[in-house]
């Protein structure tokens, strides 16, 4: 008692038990409930790997249809959230807007927020899942000032995204499977990935009793950052400054030179030091999309590919361990789709619920008590007030 470890960045702390998730970052190995994730990219599908980290199973195919049809079932928002974009500025950054809206969620759904009521936790569950393409199309839609677009319940998830991203009043989105599939993967792949950042921030918001909205809004928030889910949106934009094939090694060195806090968007990863499987599963994805829309020459994809390339070979990344990320693989494919890249993190939000909500709801199925941390403190020693 009184005493601690110091571990700041947690890199060897674990401040929880889990079932859902487990990774071997030496190994590249990442499993959901035991099955591997390059399975179930190639057998499964977003929403199905939704139903086993939620339930810890694979469903029956008749499980899967009824989980199917309620999540679709819950894919519109309360009219009134409409007003909450509203007040926001044209030009608000999408992840602010979604911030607010998902945490305001919980002043429309205050039916089902007894926490200690499963039930209740699984309402949420579906109605956060279900939610999340409807607002994350919103902010879109707000930002270019065309009109919301209504969900399609009989869509799959991720082509009613694309439509509500994509489709007008006017003019009917022309869907697309090979872009549909893409879509489903980046979802997919991130579904969850144990006690990162914007997940531990779930938890411990959850700890205190938080209502589950506004658990998942402090998720939402703490994904923002560029060193965790902002990081592919920092890709593009390190993409459009580099801008020149010919600027690629003043970008290496920069990223190299320890004086200069440039770091390659993309590259690194806190668990993963031999690859992160996520990324080979993506790459393939990423030359099918490209093929697919005929852009292999898009010279901003031209510069990704010859970065890739050199930092693959360069003795400085390879020293460290530092290989393309999953987040270096998804930014090029959603640009691709027509994605802009402010929607990117918001993508990432979107399809990270699923994890949140699924460590949310086992914090609260299992014995339990408030996280709170300590620290060393390196302040003034008592002193008294002058005079
Ligand atoms: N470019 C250049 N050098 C790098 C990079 C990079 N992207 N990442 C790490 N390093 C260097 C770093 O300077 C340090 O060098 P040295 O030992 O000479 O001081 C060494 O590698 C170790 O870096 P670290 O900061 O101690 O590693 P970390 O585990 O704390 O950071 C990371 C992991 C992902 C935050 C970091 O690699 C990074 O900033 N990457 C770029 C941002 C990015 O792509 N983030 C997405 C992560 S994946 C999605 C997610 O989980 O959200």
């Amino acid at each position: 008692k009184g005493l601690f470890t110091y571990d700041p960045g947690f890199v060897s702390t674990a401040a929880c038990e889990s079932k859902i998730t487990y990774i071997d970052g030496d190994k590249g190995v990442l499993l959901h409930r035991g099955y591997p994730i390059e399975q179930l990219a190639e057998k499964s599908d977003y929403l199905e790997v939704c139903y086993l980290l939620l339930n810890g199973e694979l469903p029956s195919v008749e499980q899967k249809q009824q989980f199917v049809d309620i999540v679709m079932n819950h894919t519109m928002v309360h009219e009134q959230i409409t007003y909450f974009f509203r007040g926001f500025r044209r030009d608000a950054h999408p992840m602010a807007i979604m911030v607010a809206c998902v945490g305001a969620l919980s002043a429309f759904y205050h039916d089902s927020l007894d926490i200690n009521d499963p039930h209740h936790r699984e309402v949420c569950a579906f109605r956060l899942i279900a939610k999340m393409p409807t607002l994350a199309a919103m902010c879109y839609k707000y930002s270019i000032g065309q009109p919301f677009m209504y969900p399609r319940n009989d869509l799959g998830y991720a082509d009613n995204f694309l439509r509500m991203m994509f489709g007008t009043p006017c003019q009917e989105y022309c869907s697309n499977p090979v872009l549909a599939k893409a879509m489903d993967l980046i979802f997919l792949l991130h579904a969850d990935h144990e006690q990162n950042a914007s997940t531990s921030t779930v938890r411990l918001a959850g700890s205190s009793g938080a209502n589950p909205f506004a658990c998942i809004a402090s998720g939402i928030a703490a994904l923002w950052g560029p060193a965790h889910g902002g990081a592919n949106e920092a890709v593009l934009a390190m993409l459009q400054e580099i801008g020149d094939e010919s600027r690629i090694d003043e970008f290496i060195q920069r990223a190299k030179d320890p004086d200069d806090a440039f770091r390659l968007m993309g590259f690194g990863h806190r668990v993963y030091h031999n690859f992160d499987p996520r990324a080979k599963v993506l790459k393939l994805a990423c030359d099918q999309v490209l093929r697919e829309l005929g852009i292999e020459n898009d010279p901003l994809l031209k510069i990704a590919t010859r970065l890739e390339q050199i930092a693959l070979k360069d003795d400085y990344f390879i020293k460290r361990k530092l290989y393309p990320n999953v987040d270096f693989y998804s930014g090029i494919i959603m640009k691709a789709i027509g994605i802009p890249t402010s929607m990117f993190t918001v993508i990432f939000a979107l399809a990270r619920t699923i994890g949140w909500i699924s460590h949310w709801s086992e914090f609260h199925s299992s014995p339990n008590r408030i996280g709170r941390p300590r620290q060393l403190y390196s302040g003034e020693r008592r002193r008294d007030y002058p005079g």
